[in-house]
């Protein structure tokens, strides 16, 4: 039986029958290969969507409620449309209701639907399971309501929203966006300014990317993130006075650096520091795959991971662990942390014949450093947010 199978026998002992039909989704994770905490500056970014993910199967129901369930998280519930709020007891819910609000509010049509969920996400990895929810209850609403016709674009900025406003979380876009519109076997350069992108073909000829969890918890909401989004902001206040004629960090480059002196606080300046390099690296990484050339990609991902270990600080103990010891395996081309760090996952470019050693060595050296087991993921780049028929 095939997993949409199970999950269908599920779904209908849990909600029953009814003459409407049942519609399948699925919703991936992801990585990012470069360019980290510079999609709320006006920067580029390059992630992926990955194989794994959520899957939902979703069916209209007449009487304007939300039911709700997970095959992997307890808290359930029957949620009326007209009384959605954020609610703290509805847990992971609160991610299909800011959905729900935020598409109505755009003028879309909203309707009850009954929701099985169930995701193959390591559980608090920071490969953007929220994300890959949202976007997964947006194709909800638009297949189930909208013809198909909400805009993946559009979806992802109500799925920002959600993380913004519902959550109180001031996330950029690229999670919901590389979900919404990522591509098979492609990385996308996403110029998070203009809400532009690109898909550039990844090849990594003999080697591959592993992705390694360090099985640290990351909770974006604990976390020091908007701290630092405060930072850049008070970081470009400062760089205005000089140049008036930026709106972004990013709309700063490497001969710009001068500028950086007129910022006194040490810390506030590394902060701006890494996010104009993390941008022109992101620019050469790309340049990098195009030629080729996967040696100095991995350069690439070691400096971004020098950069927010050392000036951005949102690694932390256990990612420095697990990249120290990957980027110390000499068939490792370049390994660094993904997504928001503070815990979660790191990616490295391993020769194919030897990921074995190096799961080895670097499971051993984790462990005795932290006392946990991490876990390595390989999965190939899938496609965004889809329908599965
Ligand atoms: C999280 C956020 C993204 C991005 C990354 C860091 O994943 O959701 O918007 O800022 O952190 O690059």
């Amino acid at each position: 039986m095939t997993q949409i199978e199970k999950l269908k026998n599920t779904f209908l002992d849990t909600f029953g029958p009814s003459d409407q039909d049942i519609h399948s989704f699925f919703s991936p994770s992801r990585i990012n290969i470069i360019g980290e905490h510079i999609d709320y500056n006006g920067g580029e970014v390059f992630p992926c969507p990955l194989e794994i993910g959520t899957y939902g199967l979703a069916r209209k129901n007449d009487d304007q409620l939300l039911r709700l369930k997970s095959l992997n998280l307890e808290a359930q519930a029957n949620i009326k449309i007209q009384d959605i709020s954020y609610q703290e007891d509805h847990d992971w819910m609160n991610y299909v209701t800011g959905m729900v609000k935020y598409i109505g509010e755009a003028g879309y049509q909203v309707g009850g639907f009954d929701l099985l969920v169930y995701g193959n996400i390591p559980n608090g990895a920071g490969l953007s399971s929220s994300a890959s929810l949202e976007m997964l209850v947006g194709m909800v609403l638009s297949v189930l309501y909208n013809g198909g016709n909400i805009d993946k674009k559009e979806m992802a900025l109500l799925g920002q929203k959600t993380e913004n406003d519902f959550f109180g979380l001031q996330t950029g876009i690229m999670d919901q966006f590389i979900i919404a519109l990522g591509q098979k076997n492609h990385a996308t350069l996403i110029n998070t300014n203009e809400l532009s992108y690109e898909h550039v073909p990844f090849d990594l000829a003999d080697y591959a990317l592993v992705i390694l969890n360090t099985n640290k918890r990351r909770e974006l909401k604990d976390s020091k993130y908007n701290e630092r989004r405060s930072e850049c902001n008070q970081a470009l206040a400062i760089l205005k006075e000089e140049k008036t004629d930026i709106n972004y960090l990013c709309d700063l480059g490497q001969d710009d650096l001068e500028l950086l002196n007129k910022i006194k606080d040490p810390k506030i300046k590394n902060r701006a520091l890494h996010v104009i390099m993390e941008n022109v690296r992101v620019k050469q990484a790309v340049d990098a795959l195009n030629q080729g050339d996967i040696q100095k990609l991995g350069q690439l991902l070691v400096a971004s991971n020098d950069s927010l270990r050392d000036l951005y600080e949102v690694t932390g103990p256990h990612l420095d662990s697990i990249t120290k010891h990957a980027n110390s395996f000499d068939a490792c081309l370049g390994a660094r942390m993904t997504g928001a760090g503070f815990g979660g996952c790191g990616i490295a470019i391993v020769k194919k014949d030897r990921i074995d050693e190096f799961v080895d060595h670097v499971r051993v050296a984790y462990k005795e450093d932290t006392g946990l087991d991490c876990q390595f993921i390989q999965s190939d780049i899938g496609d965004g947010v889809r329908e599965i028929i």
